[in-house]
């Protein structure tokens, strides 16, 4: 026995010793800390137990027979705020952290395990992709870890960290999982890096141009978040999880900020500008109604035309959808739908009452837009909400016409419960758009066109650019003060708690993708 003690000391320290003192000296030099740090500052201090440090490789395919400790990975379970948690997250000391079988294998059994005892899996990735000499052995091992990305969806929570290099397959692993996160100036991806770009289209671009934090945060959207560094990334990994259940059959963990329900903002009464084509912004809405005015807002970078994020109200979490018309009016395009459309479908597989907050003129114009397919893009969003079976409750706070009305969770498509400010104005299209519409010859015959058209469109503001039209078909459940949507929609969220939808018996939708 003492000598198996002696041993497994020897491994243990081997193991913990990563890939060497010189090795982890150059990933610091990089900017980043490794694996097991990493690991933490994510968990609770002390909460971490490992899995398989001892695992190690069969050697490879080519005849190298060497093994590596822990086999490029640390994997096991600990807690977040107290909340258990599946975490691996590789090591790119040990062979650059690159895949092999037994890496694979270690990552799946944790990703098994948080399905089995229902809690979130975390992946901190820093790897140089499949481990060239393991061959087909490599590229099987992310099957796997594909497989299971695709089985846990919208059972348990998914987060994935990119913290160093992440390419080729394996950036399909962390884009099926529910959030990304990226740090900035040290994490890369890219299907094809910049060697491969310059021999097939003769482009140079670095790797931070082609795949960086910048860029999936704000371009490509493959990026939810994006943090300076390590340590902030990890935080604010810590943070979301304090928004999110440990699975789909559990709600997300009350929260008291003592910020009182019946809490009014008479300052909401004049946030929408009297001249309608002046713009706002949504978040003064957002914060101020949220409680503790704690709001974590998800891509912030991303078609910022419309905010999605996680609060709370009353201590319960929501997840909001607003339009935001400070930026490009608020319009809907095809990067805002598939945005909100993803976020929406999050919500609803984890039990996320869901509360938009709608001022939008419309689907945004043009030929890109239409090329780039936002019909069908558009779609995804109106799918999304309708599938939803949460809690839905509505506040049009002004414009809200056309198809986006009825896209944005209105009444129409089955929302719950649908509020408007006073400032609501529910119509086909703009003042501006119908009156030239419907008063074209009347227009063109007068003499002063501009005068008659002036005149046109004030007659149809006063008609329908308003709220009391919907209200009177009980479209619209209630005209609310601006100043009561905070209490107004806890005493809502209540009421709902209780929802329940029936479904029907199908093997799954085709949601348009
Ligand atoms: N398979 C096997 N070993 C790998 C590897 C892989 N995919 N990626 C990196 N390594 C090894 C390197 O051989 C090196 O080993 P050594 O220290 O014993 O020499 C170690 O990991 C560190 O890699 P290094 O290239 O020195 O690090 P870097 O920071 O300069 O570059 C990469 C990082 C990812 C750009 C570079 O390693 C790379 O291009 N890797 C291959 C990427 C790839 O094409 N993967 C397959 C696609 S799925």
């Amino acid at each position: 026995l003492q000598e198996n003690i002696a041993t497994l000391e020897t491994l243990r320290k081997e193991a913990l010793q990563c890939g060497g003192e010189k090795r982890i000296e150059v990933q610091h030099l990089k900017g980043k800390l490794t694996a097991r740090e990493r690991l933490e500052l994510l968990l609770d201090e002390g909460s971490f137990e490992e899995f398989d440090m001892l695992k190690t490789g069969r050697g490879s395919a080519i005849g190298d027979e060497r093994t590596y400790p822990g086999d490029g990975v640390v994997a096991g379970h600990g807690t977040v705020e107290g909340r258990e948690v599946c975490v691996f997250s590789q090591d790119f000391t040990v062979i650059g952290g690159s895949l092999g079988e037994a890496h694979s294998q270690k990552i799946c059994k944790v990703m098994d395990l948080a399905v089995r005892v229902g809690c979130p899996i975390v992946g901190l990735n820093d790897s140089g992709g499949a481990r060239i000499q393991e061959g087909v052995d490599a590229l099987a091992a992310y099957g796997e870890i594909f497989y299971r990305n695709v089985k846990a969806s919208g059972v348990v929570p998914q987060i994935s960290c990119i913290m160093g290099p992440c390419a080729g397959g394996a950036v399909y692993s962390p884009s099926m999982t529910d959030f990304v996160f990226m740090v900035q100036n040290s994490s890369y991806m890219f299907v094809t890096g910049p060697n491969v770009v310059k021999t097939v289209i003769h482009q140079d671009i670095t790797s931070e141009d082609l795949g960086g934090a910048g860029v999936h945060g704000a371009k490509s959207g493959v990026a939810h978040f994006t943090q300076p560094n390590d340590i902030l990334c990890l935080r604010e990994v810590r943070r979301l999880m304090n928004y999110l259940p440990s699975n789909n059959k559990q709600k997300a963990p009350l929260v008291d900020f003592s910020d009182p329900p019946e809490r009014t903002d008479p300052a909401l009464d004049y946030l929408v500008p009297p001249n309608p084509g002046q713009t706002y912004d949504m978040n003064v809405l957002i914060y101020s109604i949220l409680d503790g005015a704690e709001f974590m807002e998800v891509h912030p970078d991303f078609a910022k035309n419309i905010i999605c994020g996680f609060g709370r109200l009353g201590g319960q979490v929501v997840g909001l959808v607003a339009n935001q018309p400070a930026v490009l009016a608020g319009v809907l395009d095809s990067d805002a739908s598939t945005k909100a459309a993803r976020f929406v479908r999050f919500c609803d597989a984890f039990n996320i009452p869901l509360i938009s907050l709608v001022d939008v003129p419309g689907f945004m114009p043009g030929p890109e837009q239409e090329h780039g397919g936002i019909i069908r893009h558009g779609a995804k969003l109106l799918y999304a909400f309708i599938e939803a079976t949460v809690p839905r409750i509505s506040v049009i706070v002004r414009k809200s016409y056309g198809g986006a009305y009825l896209v944005m969770n209105s009444k129409h498509i089955h929302c719950d419960v649908n509020y408007a400010w006073p400032s609501a104005e529910i119509a086909v299209m703009g003042p501006k758009g119908a009156s030239e519409v419907i008063y074209r010859r009347e227009i063109q015959a007068a003499d002063d066109p501009g005068a008659v058209l002036s005149e046109k469109m004030a007659d149809y503001r006063r008609r329908f650019a308003n709220p009391f039209l919907a209200a009177r078909r009980g479209y619209i459940d209630d005209v609310i003060f601006p100043r009561d949507t905070r209490h107004q929609l806890i005493r809502t969220l209540q009421f709902l708690e209780g929802k329940t939808v029936e479904k029907p018996d199908r093997k799954h939708g085709n949601i348009p993708l």
